[in-house]
């Protein structure tokens, strides 16, 4: 009996907020991420053409590469977007080289470089097409670690959590080498602000790596409290405290500010977002710019995001069950 195999995959992941614990986190303080309803998407088909031909129409971005590991493997360190996606490709392929070539379509409405997740999204849908189309049968455990990998050449040296939520979905409370589920049942409504001012993750880790360098003692004391506001932070997200848990994150807002990575700008947005009578405002990701999260009651969201949108880019978003899930298969 001949085996029915595939032509065409659409797999996608979630991009993620941190409610608490960014920058502590690489410090080994448990942080908590919750994945969003805003996803990247990738298509993976296999082509007649001999070769691996990616399209990331959000970057206007075509290239097409030889069938070739070693030849692949070399472009790698060379191309800063395309780096990431071919490194995804490559640890596949070490796994099952393709006997044809193969397509991949890659679009996302995550914004990018925006502190949501984008980047781990993209390696996780696009390692999670690659194992449907080559019928490799991965663990999201595996397909997580090998987005790891390709997160490692985005950002230096990320702790994780990217690639964790984006597989799995849901919230996590994450702490080195530890990922716990969690069991969030009310639907966590939040405003994303974005800054639209960019912003490097590797850039601002290693600012604060700087500031904890020349000042250990104090710098632990600053990430021990966070490890205690993420344990706090993850009885109150179970039980669906929102007033509690804005509370928590102007705290851990405060002690994101003593890690400098909050600018004069991004302080500026906080203020005046505080002015609103919202429960909770925080940066959420590295800082530096990217986005602001906001809790406010449910009631108010409305009126909240009207007020802001005169200035800014704000949506509307909410928890997201899903992990890497697959779209559409066609046979
Ligand atoms: O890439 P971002 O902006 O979502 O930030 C990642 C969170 C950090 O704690 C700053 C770094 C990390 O790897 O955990």
């Amino acid at each position: 009996m001949l085996a029915i195999t595939l032509k065409e995959i659409t797999a996608s992941a979630p991009g993620k907020i941190i409610l608490f614990g960014e920058h502590a986190v690489v410090y080994g303080s448990a942080a908590i991420a919750m994945a969003i309803n805003l996803r990247s998407f990738v298509t993976a088909k296999f082509i007649s053409e001999k070769q691996l031909s990616i399209h990331a129409k959000d970057v206007h971005l075509s290239q097409e590469f030889p069938l070739d590991l070693e030849a692949i493997e070399s472009k790698i360190p060379h191309l800063k977007i395309m780096g990431p996606i071919l490194n995804c490709c490559t640890s596949i392929f070490k796994k099952k080289f393709p006997e044809n070539g193969i397509e991949l379509k890659i679009w996302s409405q995550i914004p990018l470089g925006a502190g949501l997740g984008s980047s781990a999204a993209i390696a996780v849908s696009t390692v999670g097409a690659l194992n449907g189309l080559l019928e490799l049968n991965l663990s999201i455990e595996e397909i997580s670690s090998l987005a790891f990998e390709s997160e490692c050449l985005v950002h230096g040296t990320p702790s994780g959590i990217d690639n964790t939520i984006s597989s799995h979905g849901g919230a996590v409370y994450y702490k080195k080498g530890s990922v716990k589920r969690m069991d969030v049942r009310s639907k966590i409504p939040i405003l994303i602000l974005d800054t639209k001012i960019k912003r490097k993750t590797s850039f601002w880790v290693g600012k604060v790596k700087e500031k904890y360098n020349a000042n250990r003692q104090v710098f632990s004391l600053i990430f021990q409290s966070v490890d205690k506001i993420s344990l706090k932070g993850r009885q109150l997200l179970e039980r669906g405290y929102l007033k509690d848990l804005g509370e928590l994150m102007n705290v851990n807002q405060g002690l994101l500010d003593a890690m400098g990575v909050a600018t004069p700008e991004v302080s500026k947005i906080i203020n005046k977002i505080r002015k609103l009578n919202v429960f909770g405002v925080k940066i959420t990701g590295a800082g530096g710019g990217g986005c602001i999260i906001i809790l406010c009651d449910p009631r108010r969201i409305k009126d909240i995001s009207r007020q802001l949108r005169k200035d800014h880019d704000i949506f509307s978003t909410s928890l997201s069950r899903d992990g890497l899930k697959i779209e559409k298969m066609v046979r």
